[in-house]
């Protein structure tokens, strides 16, 4: 079944208001349905879980059904997943709870490739630790992380891995299977940041071989929170902070305080709409499977429309567009004109394509674009034709 990405973009009221959005990386617009059932959940009976009201009745399910959705996402165990408020406060949330088992002398693995938030809580936990942070260098011409990068760095006294599964700056995608068994084999968990890489491609984390997986719903259609994957048998091993009276068991021991039921239900309408981005028979999980094929293809479309577009304007110099497995992001900057003024004069025109480092800090920095970074532009499942040459046009005006 074809992708009809008219039919998808007719979902989406925050397009009316006409801008071609490139920004999907930093946050995707939302469909009519995840808005709604935010709504319906607010406007509902709601209380704290349990069994006797039917306002506790319906938080619970809220809660069980969005576990559910995510497990179906993700190819995981509803029990292992948690919610939190981001990715980021999870990973620090783990990072610490991990930490404490961590002896002076044991050593975690991050890369230069990563998002900061898969950096810094494994760096200030260390700290904190006496722990020795090692870090794998990506190749600054491909952007590729190659697997010995990692796997050089590892001892017997590797306690964590953590590394992207698509750099959120230039879409490169390490290869994380073969990342995984060299880290598994050395005795360390493997944390996995997927929040790029979820929204493009369909996930199946035993296949990954992640530990640990974190993802953030608004990255993919749904509301703003984040996930964290994992087997509830690992869970069940740490123990993080918590409040005497809060549950122990998993995976609410992760999650502190009353969870986001509205938020919630809008996940499991976003995992809904994937799974129906083209209609079709099936579970959820073969529906998600047959609809992200198909998205990976229109996305693949326009990311080629993009960058062929862009190759055939001077002066404008594209980043890890070469690498061999790929998101649809692309960075690039324009030889005479700033980052931040490319941003801002493209947005005069509607389109919205930031400039920044998105907070791979310390990837910028290795790509030679400092602190500034560059402009980037992501497809998303709504992009369409239109959006593309709106943005090939925008770029030619401001090289010419
Ligand atoms: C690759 C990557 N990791 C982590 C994050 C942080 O996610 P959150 O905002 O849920 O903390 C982002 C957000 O831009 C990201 O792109």
């Amino acid at each position: 079944m074809a992708y009809d990405v008219a039919a998808v973009r007719a979902h989406f009221p925050a397009l009316e208001e006409g801008a071609a959005h490139f920004d999907g990386p930093g946050g995707s617009q939302t469909p009519d349905v995840v808005a709604d059932a935010v709504a319906g959940t607010l406007r509902s009976a709601i209380a704290n879980r349990g069994v006797m009201t039917a306002a506790e009745r319906r938080a619970d399910e809220i809660v069980t059904e969005a576990r559910q959705a995510m497990a179906d996402l993700l190819a995981g165990t509803p029990g292992g997943m948690v919610f939190g408020r981001s990715m980021t406060q999870l990973t620090y949330d783990m990072a610490r709870a991990l930490a404490k088992e961590w002896q002076p002398g044991d050593e975690v693995v991050v890369t230069t490739l990563d998002h900061d938030a898969n950096i810094r809580p494994w760096v200030q936990a260390a700290q904190a630790r006496g722990v020795t942070v090692r870090r794998a260098d990506f190749d600054p011409r491909s952007g590729e992380l190659d697997v010995a990068a990692v796997a050089d760095l590892l001892t017997e006294r590797t306690r964590v891995v953590a590394v992207t599964a698509a750099s959120n700056l230039l879409g490169t995608r390490p290869d994380i299977p073969a990342i995984a068994e060299r880290a598994h084999a050395a005795g360390a968990l493997l944390y996995i940041d997927g929040v790029h890489l979820t929204p493009h491609s369909l996930i199946d984390v035993g296949l990954l071989g992640a530990d640990f997986y974190a993802c953030s719903p608004y990255k993919f259609l749904g509301p703003h929170l984040g996930v964290l994957a994992a087997d509830p048998a690992l869970l069940e091993t740490i123990h993080p902070d918590k409040l005497l009276p809060s549950s122990d068991a998993v995976p609410e021991r992760f999650e502190l305080g009353t969870l986001p039921y509205e938020l919630l239900s809008g996940t499991t309408a976003a995992v809904d709409f994937l799974a129906g981005l083209v209609p079709g028979e099936g579970s959820r999980r073969e529906r998600l499977a047959r609809s992200m094929a198909a998205l990976e293809g229109h996305e693949r479309a326009m990311l080629e429309r993009l960058e062929t577009g862009l190759a055939e304007i001077a002066g404008v110099t594209t980043y890890g567009a070469e690498g061999r497995s790929r998101t649809p992001t692309t960075l690039f900057t324009l030889d005479d004109v700033a980052p931040a003024d490319t941003y801002r004069l493209l947005a005069e025109r509607g389109v919205n394509a930031p400039a920044s480092t998105f907070y791979a800090l310390e990837c910028s920095r290795r790509l030679g674009l400092g602190d500034t970074g560059a402009v980037r532009a992501g497809i998303a499942p709504y992009t369409d034709e239109s959006d593309v040459d709106r943005l090939l046009k925008g770029v030619r005006e401001l090289a010419g």
